[in-house]
């Protein structure tokens, strides 16, 4: 019979994996084997402890549907989404800031003409958004398909809504850049957010007295032919939860001044009720290839 002490069970399990013919898969193994033994050990996890544990994750699972996904909620609360674009975006040499990708990345991005409205029922204050998409150098680049989707000014993504099936997207299009590099559309000024507190992930963070908010942002994803898919967010200057977002995605750079306006009309010349906002914001894409994530669940999106 085989018996092991502490230490010689985690060279066991890591000698488990010899034969593992991907040695990638082999590496990450063996590391998630001392990351977890380590804890363990370190902390002298009790039975009690590891049953919640295992409890708590029973329930992060059984929460997830097609469209929900807590196992992801929970690694954006813990920080680990964002270290994983963190490492994975290493090196921007002047590219724009990345962030993370958030739930509510649904698909069904229709295109819509440059200055649409894309929240023409919502109530709220009134935004103009202007934006353009050039190379490392300043150069525009033409027909790059940009999403952009944000919450109503209740917090709430369309996607959330029980009716989305029937009343389909809003506050979620999709514009292709013009020959300048150029995308501008009318939508709400949104507000701060909580993430949904309504299972496993959003109950621990109020446990142990961490706030649920994000701040108003602007989600956007950037794909542009020949260069690295740009995953991000525009924040709005002044917002209270900027320092404290429950999924730690803001990053200096990705903060806009928000303009108070109260011009007539909006860039694009069209007649405008005074006061609205203006949000101005750059894309720098970053030469490369890869494809963006399509998260679990999603449609794909409308070619451009
Ligand atoms: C979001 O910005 O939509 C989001 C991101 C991470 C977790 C929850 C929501
Ligand atoms: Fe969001």
């Amino acid at each position: 019979m085989t018996q092991f002490n502490e230490t010689e069970l985690t060279a066991a399990v890591i000698e488990s994996f010899e034969e593992t013919p991907d040695p990638r898969v082999k590496f990450l193994l063996e590391e998630l084997v001392k990351s977890m033994h380590g804890y363990v050990s370190k902390t002298g996890l009790t039975f009690d402890e590891w049953n919640y544990a295992i409890e708590f994750l029973t329930r992060v699972g059984q929460k997830c549907t097609p469209t929900r996904q807590e196992f992801i909620l929970l690694s954006d609360v813990f920080g680990v989404s964002m270290l994983v674009d963190a490492v994975n975006h290493r090196e921007r040499d002047g590219a724009s800031e990345t962030t993370v990708l958030g739930p509510f990345y649904v698909g069904e991005h229709k295109v819509k003409p440059h200055g649409s409205d894309i929240s023409p029922e919502l109530p709220g204050e009134r935004m103009f958004v202007q934006s353009r998409v050039t190379d490392l150098n300043g150069k525009p680049l033409a027909g790059v398909p940009v999403d952009v989707w944000h919450a109503d000014g209740d917090g709430y993504y369309d996607s959330q809504r029980p009716d989305y099936d029937v009343t389909g997207p809003s506050s979620r299009a999709r514009f292709v850049t013009d020959a300048d590099g150029r995308l501008f559309f009318r939508t709400i000024l949104p507000c701060s957010y909580p993430i949904p507190t309504d299972g496993p992930v959003g109950e621990m963070i109020l446990q142990v007295r961490r706030h649920p908010m994000r701040p108003a942002h602007i989600h956007f994803l950037v794909n542009a032919k020949g260069y690295e898919p740009l995953i991000t967010h525009v924040f709005i200057d002044g917002d209270k939860y900027l320092d404290s977002d429950v999924v730690f995605g803001v990053k200096d750079e990705l903060i806009a001044k928000v303009e108070k306006r109260t011009d007539a009309t909006t860039p694009d010349g069209k007649p405008v009720k005074a006061p609205w906002h203006l949000m101005t914001y750059e894309f720098h894409m970053k030469p490369g290839k890869g494809e963006a994530p399509q998260p679990m669940g999603v449609k794909a999106a409308e070619p451009a």
